[in-house]
């Protein structure tokens, strides 16, 4: 251990934000849910892009498997979390895939993006747990 004091004060934050968000990090099977649920109808569901009413849509979703191979080799957690909640700004713009963060609780868990803890809708964390674990 090279910086026991930063390590230590590193622990203690974690305790804080832990203590004062008792909401753990959800599980991949928590998403799985959300994700039967809402988007296997357009992505199918293993996630590859193929669902039932993926055909008529242009353009067509995308095969979420290859998120983290299209970016590089690391999963693209701030574009997926941005993307899938949406901008409710921008909801005039003409998009195909609908936007989510209006059907999602205020149950906020907190979740690294880019490097800064960022409070997230537990239902939109355990989704990005879920698609990083169907990555191949
Ligand atoms: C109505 C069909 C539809 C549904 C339902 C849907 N998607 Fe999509 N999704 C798309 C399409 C089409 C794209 C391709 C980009 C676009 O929207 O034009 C896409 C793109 C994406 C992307 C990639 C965005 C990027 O970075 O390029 C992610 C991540 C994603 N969807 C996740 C989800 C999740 C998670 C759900 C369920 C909560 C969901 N989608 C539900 C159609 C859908």
């Amino acid at each position: 251990m090279r910086h026991p004091i930063l390590t230590a004060t590193a622990m203690i934050a974690v305790l804080a934000v832990a203590g004062c968000m008792p909401a753990s990090m959800p599980e991949p099977d928590e998403g799985a849910s959300f994700f039967a649920a809402n988007c296997t109808a357009c992505h199918g569901v293993t996630g590859r892009g193929d669902g039932p009413a993926a055909a008529g849509l242009n353009p067509r979703p995308t095969n979420l498997t290859l998120l983290t191979a299209d970016n590089g080799g690391t999963f693209p957690t701030a574009r997926a979390l941005a993307y899938v909640y949406g901008d409710a700004q921008q909801a005039h713009l003409a998009r195909v895939m609908p936007q989510f963060g209006g059907a999602m609780a205020d149950d906020l868990v907190p979740v690294e993006v880019d490097g800064v803890m960022t409070p997230t809708p537990r239902v939109l964390a355990a989704l990005l747990v879920y698609l990083e674990s169907i990555q191949q």
